[in-house]
């Protein structure tokens, strides 16, 4: 069976050139577990797709599942899927699905935009990649964001209904994130209940202070904090995933002035290591000048993980290329 994928054109922004290679990556990770397959680069006018051909096994009278169509539809850059059909001398299109099934509203993700932000698309990918890579035997899925910014992460997860714990060193950003998801809730009439309290205490002044919201079936709370010490701030809480977006090398200094964030990784990724499950995987998005793959992956398997071989190196700007590192927890 043909189908057309319709590439979001939010897509180009966030993996610039190398949309194409980026999809097809996320595709092969997550729908066919790794599977090589064929796909073909479309240009219709204003409109991108890929075009693949389904295996029969993957169909049932002609069509797609419907878990098949909403993991289609959830990929980071899937804005529609079509049925392809050749009759005669003319491809007919039929539209088969273009809404993925979330259990919260879009505008808790889009809703605000702020410097620093992780871009919602590679966000949504990094997700996607643990998503499928994850062994764990739980039952209900939760994500840990170390490095949690102004919990972009948090917030995929509250809609694919995963509980989210996010540790951030800047009180600021918590304040904001605060403001902005209390300001989405209100403009969207998104059911919830909010709690403010402080969990263990850092060094620093503020630390330890949450903002918790309960949504109908999760819950996503981010915590003034550092990373190292993350295992303070979430009490017995353990996690079936990790997704975060190191600070970019090139604003950040670490505490004794050196350049990029690895030195930050090395001493956290053993407390990282403690909060997973045990066959639960993370995606770390980074910026591949600062700090190399080589010594990112070092710096986990220290820790005890093991590294996949996935990569997924694609333009962030005029200057800097990003990629995914995928680590896992041993069973
Ligand atoms: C690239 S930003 C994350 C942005 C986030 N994904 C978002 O979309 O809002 C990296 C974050 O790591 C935080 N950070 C740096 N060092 C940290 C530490 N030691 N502990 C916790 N967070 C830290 C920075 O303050 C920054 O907000």
């Amino acid at each position: 069976m043909k189908l057309r994928l319709l590439i979001n054109p939010l897509a180009r922004g966030a993996y610039f050139q190398q949309v194409e290679e980026v999809a097809k990556a996320e595709l092969i990770h997550c729908f066919f577990q790794g599977q090589q397959i064929e796909t073909q680069h479309i240009h219709e006018g204003n409109l991108e797709f890929m075009e693949l051909d389904l295996p029969k096994d993957q169909c049932e009278q002609g069509q797609l599942k419907p878990q098949d169509l909403d993991g289609l539809l959830k990929l980071s850059w899937v804005q529609a899927i079509f049925y392809v059909k050749q009759i005669d001398d003319s491809l007919y299109l039929k539209l088969e699905a273009q809404n993925a099934q979330f259990k919260q509203s879009g505008a808790l993700v889009w809703g605000s935009k702020y410097r620093g932000k992780t871009h919602e698309l590679v966000t949504q990918l990094a997700l996607n990649l643990t998503l499928a890579s994850s062994h764990t035997q739980q039952k209900k899925l939760s994500l840990l964001d170390p490095m949690a910014g102004r919990g972009t992460s948090l917030l995929w997860a509250a809609r694919y209904g995963m509980d989210a714990y996010g540790v951030e060193l800047d009180p600021m950003a918590v304040e904001h994130f605060e403001r902005d998801v209390k300001r989405q809730t209100k403009l969207h009439r998104i059911k919830h209940s909010v709690e403010q309290s402080t969990s263990k205490k850092g060094k620093r002044k503020g630390q330890g202070r949450y903002i918790e919201f309960k949504w109908v079936d999760s819950l996503t709370r981010l915590t003034v904090g550092d990373t190292r010490q993350a295992d303070q701030y979430v009490g017995a809480k353990r996690f079936t995933h990790l997704v975060t977006d190191l600070p970019y090398g090139i604003q950040f200094t670490g505490a004794k002035g050196e350049r990029g964030p690895l030195s930050i990784i090395e001493a956290a990724a053993k407390t990282w290591f403690k909060l997973l499950y045990p066959g639960a995987s993370g995606a770390i998005i980074f910026n591949t000048l600062q700090p190399k793959r080589v010594n990112l992956e070092q710096a986990f398997i220290q820790a005890g993980f093991t590294c996949e071989p996935f990569t997924i190196p694609h333009r962030m700007s005029e200057s800097i290329k990003r990629d995914i590192l995928l680590i896992k927890k041993p069973l």
